[in-house]
């Protein structure tokens, strides 16, 4: 089996890959990645000599480096590459729309061409938009509401559309909030937490009333393996855990297990255009067979135990770069 992973240098692809050498031994996994601000190849340390894995330099926009990638040709393609931060879609929506909807396109184009025999669609939630009550199933409508959504949406309808018309075999994989070891201190859970670890204060949105829904990463990747081996192509597959917490929760939670109060919470403007809540139906998931390992609480601690244990991995991008960004949002608000 060989496989074509892009985006892998990020948070959740890189999991993935380490996942999938750790399970599937004998599986031959090429990971494209374009090295944005996100990508980092130490996030790959561990397995880079690994003679069954190949990293390629590029972007999933431009067809030659796609070509590149698949060489002589691949059996599945994961389609983990995307601009990820709503935050950062709704300052430069652009590079969304590129990567997103324009780098699908590219790689859905490259499925028919090799006769690839799986299209994996990595997807979100958010394309449903907010729920105040009840849950989304697979046949929700969309109404993205940031400039994110909307490209993570498009892509999707894409791929709806060449599985209905060039009958390609594709599954798409809408999933709830990631969570683990190597997620970019940009997202909630990680910037918190390296906040707190140096002694800065959290920037809660709003009143941190929002609810999310959260998926510890390794719980996730076998989520993916099993819809791998027992989904139908053409179909959807929501993957949530159910563990759905108010920012706010989380917050305290954070702060009480790194010995911190309330003293270290400012709560700033709201982002714009907000969603509420998600909340996922994950029935389709769980009668494949699939059941989260870990609770929240127990992945957020493991969590918390990396951060403290890696500062060397995560100060580093809390310089430069990402510190510009940052700083931006934060004045912002
Ligand atoms: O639902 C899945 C999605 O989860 C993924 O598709 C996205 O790629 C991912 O970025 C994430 O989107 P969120 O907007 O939910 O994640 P984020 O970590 O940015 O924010 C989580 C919640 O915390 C959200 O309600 C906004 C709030 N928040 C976030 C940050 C960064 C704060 O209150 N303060 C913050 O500084």
């Amino acid at each position: 089996m060989r496989i074509l992973v892009t985006g892998g240098a990020g948070f959740m692809g890189s999991n993935f890959i380490k996942y999938v050498l750790k399970t599937h031994p004998s599986w031959q996994v090429v990971n494209l990645d374009k090295l944005t601000y996100a990508g980092n190849l130490d996030n790959l340390k561990e397995i880079k000599k690994n003679k069954n894995y190949k990293f390629v330099k590029g972007d999933t926009v431009n067809r030659g480096d796609v070509k590149k990638a698949i060489g002589q040709g691949v059996d599945k393609i994961f389609n983990y590459s995307a601009e990820t931060h709503v935050d950062r879609s709704i300052l430069k929506p652009e590079a969304f729309i590129k990567t997103d909807v324009f780098g699908t396109f590219t790689l859905l184009e490259a499925a028919r061409q090799y006769n690839v025999a799986q299209y994996i669609q990595i997807s979100t939630d958010e394309v449903y938009g907010s729920i105040k009550e009840g849950l989304f199933n697979e046949n929700s409508p969309f109404e993205p509401n940031s400039p994110y959504s909307a490209s993570k949406a498009s892509a999707d309808l894409l791929c709806r559309a060449y599985f209905k018309t060039f009958n390609l075999p594709i599954i798409i994989t809408h999933s709830c909030n990631f969570y683990g070891p190597n997620q970019y201190p940009e997202k909630l859970i990680p910037l918190f937490i390296t906040n707190l670890l140096e002694n800065k204060k959290v920037p809660v949105y709003g009143k941190g009333n929002q609810t999310r829904e959260w998926i510890f990463t390794e719980d996730y990747c076998r989520a993916i393996d099993l819809i791998i081996q027992k989904g139908e192509p053409g179909e959807t597959y929501n993957i949530g855990t159910g563990y759905r917490r108010k920012n706010i929760e989380v917050t305290q939670f954070i702060l009480s297990e790194l010995g911190f109060g309330q003293e270290m919470i400012e709560y700033v403007e709201d982002r714009p255009g907000h969603d509420l809540r998600y909340a996922l139906n994950s029935k389709k998931l769980l009668k494949l067979g699939w059941a989260p390992f870990l609770s929240f609480e127990e992945g957020l601690c493991r969590t918390i135990k990396w951060y403290q244990e890696n500062r060397e991995w995560w100060q580093k991008l809390k310089s430069g770069e990402y510190l510009k960004y940052y700083k931006k949002q934060y004045l912002k608000r």
